[in-house]
């Protein structure tokens, strides 16, 4: 449960009201047209909320990493198609021209500050940019799931000069992930896949202490195996970790947790769509081969699971999904998570991505919109930009 204020808790009407968003969209290389508007069309229920409740609406977002100078402007053309209103795209924070439209604004009126990236500042939480951005506003409310991990000026630092609330989809994220890995419907499933142990050290470590049953996919397998002295060729493998991995195997085992690692898998010589493959065993892959995606044995061992459970949390693709060669593993999981009657709930990022290839995203439960953001809340950790809002 989230014990924040929201915007239903405080009193809109009238007020400059600065919102953070996370407006950090993909963008086509070539064209610059956006990819996915995914985070921008679950920002409009807080929007149209604090619209329909006679707010001046002042939107803020990153988009990219600091000194790639990316422009919002997409954003504020999509906004504007999906508002059907205006939404004008503040070029330059500094300027006197942005502080008068700013101070102007009407009542449901709708602007958007460019790139708040677009300066150091931002980055290394700063206060006076902080306090900067916080004088757009008279209220302060973050929506942005997404940059939640994040202590930066515009989600953290305003915090110490608005009262501050959250958003309804910051509130929607949070239900649905506190409520799928702290209240789950038994038995809890968490499929953990990606490419190392080392990133994952942390969810696994407190997943354990949540879960019925771990299955792990995606190419951290192979350190896993390896600690169990199986045969992975030349699969990726974090030879520093390797202990690790051992280590959380044993705590699985002391547990209870029904921890299952991938029987067989798909190998191939390189990741490419031209490329032979070939089925084998997880723990006996010829040398020069590498692990790129599970096996068919795997699948129908792992839809078992799928179907018996009462909630899936799924986090990491279990193949290179984005090579047609090896995304059989991740397709197939998806579906058989969007078939079951369980609560299913997909973190963010690369497995998001993942389902929305596969049209299956409106068959999900929940589709979390952050990635960095949904990992660290599935490691048990504290997300600063929403610890710094108001309580209840
Ligand atoms: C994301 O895409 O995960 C968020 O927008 C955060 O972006 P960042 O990892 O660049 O801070």
């Amino acid at each position: 449960m989230i014990n924040k204020k929201s915007v239903k808790d405080i009193d809109v009407s009238s007020k400059r009201v600065l919102v953070r968003c996370d407006f950090n969209v993909p963008l086509d290389k070539e064209t610059g047209e956006i990819t996915s508007d995914k985070r921008i069309v679950e920002s409009l229920k807080t929007i149209c909320y604090l619209r329909d409740h006679n707010a001046k609406i002042v939107l803020c977002s990153h988009i990219g990493k600091t000194g790639k100078n990316i422009s919002l402007a997409p954003v504020a053309k999509r906004l504007s198609e999906l508002l059907n209103q205006e939404v004008r795209l503040l070029k330059d924070i500094d300027s006197e021209e942005t502080k008068n439209v700013v101070y102007h604004l009407a009542e449901k009126e709708i602007v958007l500050l460019e790139n708040t990236r677009m300066t150091e500042a931002e980055e290394a939480n700063d206060m006076e940019f902080a306090k900067k951005l916080a004088s757009f506003g008279e209220i302060f409310v973050n929506d942005a799931f997404g940059t939640a991990h994040r202590a930066h000026a515009s989600t953290e630092g305003v915090t110490h000069f608005l009262p501050s609330v959250c958003g309804f989809l910051i509130e929607k994220e949070i239900e649905a992930l506190d409520h799928g890995i702290n209240n789950p419907k038994r038995p809890l499933v968490a499929i953990i896949g990606g490419a190392k142990v080392s990133s994952k050290i942390g969810v696994l470590t407190n997943l354990l202490d949540k879960v019925d049953t771990l299955l792990i996919g995606g190419a951290m397998t192979y350190t896993f195996v390896k600690a169990q002295g199986g045969k992975i060729g030349n699969s990726l493998c974090e030879e520093d970790k390797v202990d690790v991995a051992a280590e959380i195997l044993k705590k699985a085992l002391e547990k209870g947790v029904r921890m299952l690692l991938p029987v067989d898998n798909v190998v191939a010589k390189e990741i490419s769509n031209d490329t032979e493959t070939k089925i084998c065993g997880v723990d006996e892959i010829p040398d020069g081969y590498m692990g790129l995606d599970i096996g068919p044995k795997t699948i129908e061992l792992y839809k078992g699971e799928i179907e018996v459970a009462g909630t899936v949390v799924w986090n990491g693709p279990v193949g290179v999904f984005e090579y047609q060669n090896f995304e059989k593993g991740t397709r197939e999981i998806a579906k058989a998570m969007a078939d079951s009657n369980a609560v299913t709930i997909i973190g963010g990022g690369d497995s998001a991505a993942a389902v929305e290839k596969f049209g299956l995203e409106d068959r999900m439960s929940h589709v979390s919109t952050g990635g960095g953001a949904s990992l660290e809340f599935m490691e048990g950790k504290k997300l600063p930009g929403i610890e710094a809002l108001q309580d209840k």
